[in-house]
């Protein structure tokens, strides 16, 4: 029998939550604020920490080394610690409100799937939901229940290592993910214990840090905050986030974690968000580094009455809070806000019905064949075919010796890619061996990775070279920015020097960001893009390089030309004039813009690019309606046809420009996608729904704006597609 009525699961949550909260001490609610952290390096932290969650419980409890957590692996979290904590908490505490215990689940949890960059060039949401759901049930079943992703920064800077964690540089499909993630994390039921809750960061513009250095100011325009960064957020709010991460950077003036306009006027009461906001790591008291507060005493108060419901790590809302309420500095109305949004996530989860996790339980679900063979699809669909001259790949298996050679091959902790704490690196193989587990027959000679004289010698005894070049997995993910986005020293020329031999040659390239590739493209035949691709990606590059699954990636993020062309989007505006002193005016396409005189305009490879081992033609583009009036759907309608001798998966996608707006616009934008499976010859017609979301902007009134005019509208296979058609709203 329940003793008091916030612990009956049959009363509706508001009742729980209000009897809850009339018996909570001013403590007891601040201590609901607080993410506390065992700090691994202080050996009395543990029993302090249990003290503190004794005496007044405890919000949540990060499960985290250190605050560059992602760049190095840890041991994941003990079961029996986790409950022995929740036992504190639970048990011993006065009110028995069981902690929320968080951790960086970011592209999988032991099962690691490729880095977010990578699933997004999947473009295939359904996908990266499963990727998601499995991430979640692995970390449930080692008791963390709360994971801070997905990663909703837009990036349009590649030297940004955090660009690795996002989808790229588009705001539709990084929606799309961004639902896809929610979904696969929280499903529909959080009280199933095999869920977590997601968190949506880092709210929001962090992506925008000048120079492409981390935590760096960033200055949008209001608009383009809106129109670009805003509806990744926007999706995840709709698609039910549970929580959301305020930014570090400086914002327009204000820091992030620090602006009541973007917390709380934008996010809590203009989209409606209604879990809770946690600020990332320290950033309360950051707001004394960026010089907003004069003391920690100071950011408590800025980043509380701003709108950041619960404070990581740092104890300024733990010391300060109670004296900030008492002299009225923050209102105890803010922190019951504050205290119920925070319960409603736990009571939501059911944590108070079932705080415990079982122990035993993660060896049955931790990297399963199942979850292993998800990964493998995951990995293969993320791989990006940028060149194929003569159609050298898919290769054989038999019949030709093939030389595997390159700085990647013998890698294990390299492919699973930045923020992998609990991937294993010895359950990871290399490109080496699953190279050779797929064709034994043909792979001749492989190569020491560190000598380029031997891999060279290698290739010169072998029919043809497959050269896996790329970053280490520490050249990307938080802080780990570089300045030039060409490979690593040395790996251009070791390129250059096997594509001299005058024999066929396919580069491999795995990275976190998008890279320079002129040099390499200028003499390799094929070329193929494959992100960090997680615990299955050298068996997943297998697959795909003898053809036992086509590529069938597209490009998020356009390949620049050279670290001078960025920011390179595919989504900028129209200017009034170009480089010859010409308005380009809508042609929609990468014109010779605005260009340097020294590189041509366009980008190596643009956003949406990608081949795969058959061809594809499109054909009768229309709309259902020429003419419709404001608020109505148009249908877009393609063939596409597959043209070439191999079954494969064609990204349809759909492009919309508003012709005549009253503030400058995106000269096209992705509106739609989808993968399409084709047979050799076989067509298929694709439909594509644009509805008043697809026509809207927000306007310098922050206000959404749907004008009446002209749309065009673009149908093929990546952002420079031509086929062309329009309708008008009246
Ligand atoms: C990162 C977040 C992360 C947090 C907790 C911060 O440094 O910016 O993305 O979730 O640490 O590890």
């Amino acid at each position: 029998m329940s003793s008091h009525p916030y612990q009956d699961p049959t009363l509706p949550i508001e009742q729980r939550i209000a009897d809850l909260l009339s018996r909570m001490t001013l403590e007891e609610k601040i201590a609901q604020i607080y993410q506390i952290w065992v700090i691994p390096s202080v050996p009395e932290s543990p029993q302090k920490v249990k003290e503190y969650i004794r005496k007044y419980g405890v919000g949540s409890r990060i499960l985290a080394g250190s605050h560059l957590a992602g760049s190095a692996q840890e041991r994941s979290a003990g079961v029996e610690e986790i409950n022995a904590y929740q036992r504190v908490a639970v048990e011993e505490s006065r009110l028995g409100i069981p902690i929320l215990h968080a951790r960086d689940v970011i592209h999988g949890f032991r099962t690691m799937f490729p880095i977010p960059l990578g699933m997004a060039a999947s473009w295939n949401p359904a996908r990266v939901e499963e990727a998601f759901t499995i991430a979640a049930r692995e970390a449930a079943s080692c008791g963390v229940k709360w994971a801070f992703a997905p990663m909703l920064d837009i990036a349009r800077d590649p030297r940004w290592g955090r660009i690795a964690e996002g989808s790229g540089e588009d705001p539709y499909l990084t929606a799309q993910m961004a639902v896809a993630a929610v979904k696969g994390f929280q499903g529909t039921d959080l009280t199933d214990p095999e869920r977590v809750l997601a968190c949506a960061k880092h709210y929001i513009g962090y992506g925008s840090a000048e120079g492409g250095r981390d935590y760096n100011t960033g200055e949008i325009s209001d608009t383009t905050l809106r129109n670009i960064y805003l509806p990744p957020f926007q999706a995840a709010v709709q698609a039910g986030v549970g929580t959301v991460m305020s930014a570090f950077e400086d914002l327009n003036g204000e820091p992030a974690s620090g602006s009541h306009y973007l917390l709380t006027q934008l996010l809590k009461q203009e989209l409606g968000f209604e879990g809770f906001v946690v600020s990332d790591w320290a950033s309360v008291i950051e707001l004394v580094n960026h010089r907003v507060a004069e003391d920690n005493r100071d950011a408590a108060r800025q980043a509380f009455n701003a709108g950041v419901d619960m404070e990581m790590i740092t104890d300024s809302y733990a010391t300060h809070m109670a004296e900030l309420v008492q002299s009225g500095a923050v209102s105890l109305e803010r922190l019951d806000d504050a205290c119920r949004r925070i319960l409603t996530a736990k009571f939501k989860l059911g944590l108070f019905e079932q705080p415990y996790t079982q122990p035993g339980l993660a060896e049955e679900v931790l990297f399963t064949p199942a979850h292993q063979a998800a990964a493998r699809k995951m990995a293969a669909e993320s791989f990006v075919l940028l060149k194929n001259e003569g159609g050298l790949l898919p290769l054989n298996k038999t019949g030709q010796s093939i030389a595997v050679i390159g700085p990647m091959i013998h890698q294990r902790t390299a492919l699973l890619g930045s923020w992998t704490l609990d991937g294993l690196s010895e359950e990871t193989q290399t490109i080496d061996e699953a190279m050779r587990a797929a064709a034994p027959q043909a792979i001749a000679r492989r190569a020491n990775d560190a000598l380029s004289d031997e891999m060279v010698r290698a290739a010169l005894s072998a029919d043809l070279s497959v050269v896996f070049v790329g970053e280490s997995n520490r050249s990307s993910g938080e802080n780990n920015n570089i300045a030039s986005i060409t490979l690593p020293p040395g790996q251009e020329e070791l390129v250059e020097a096997v594509c001299a031999l005058g024999k066929p040659v396919v580069v491999v390239v795995l990275a976190g960001r998008a890279l320079d590739l002129s040099r390499v493209a200028r003499c390799a035949d094929a070329i193929l893009y494959a992100w960090h691709p997680g615990s299955l990606g050298a068996a997943a590059l297998a697959d795909v390089l003898f053809g036992d699954t086509a590529p069938s990636g597209r490009l998020p993020v356009t390949l620049p030309r050279s670290t001078g062309q960025i920011p390179a989007h595919y989504n900028f505006k129209s200017t009034g004039r170009t480089f010859d002193g010409v308005g380009h005016g809508d042609s929609g396409s990468y014109p010779e813009r605005n260009r340097y005189a020294d590189l041509p305009g366009a980008p190596l490879f643009p956003f949406g690019f990608g081949l795969t081992y058959t061809t594809f033609a499109y054909s009768d583009l229309r709309v259902s309606r020429g003419e419709i009036q404001s608020g109505e759907t148009v249908e877009v309608q393609v063939t596409v046809t597959n043209t070439g001798a191999r079954p494969g998966v064609e990204v349809a996608q759909c492009y919309v420009q508003d012709c005549i707006t009253s503030i400058t616009r995106p000269i096209r934008e992705l509106k739609g996608f989808q993968r399409v499976d084709l047979q050799p010859g076989e067509s298929k017609q694709v439909r594509f729904t644009l509805g008043p979301d697809a026509m809207s902007f927000y306007g310098t009134d922050q206000k959404l704006h749907l004008e009446p005019g002209k749309f065009k509208v673009w149908g093929g296979s990546d952002c420079r597609a031509e086929m062309e058609t329009e309708f008008w709203v009246k």
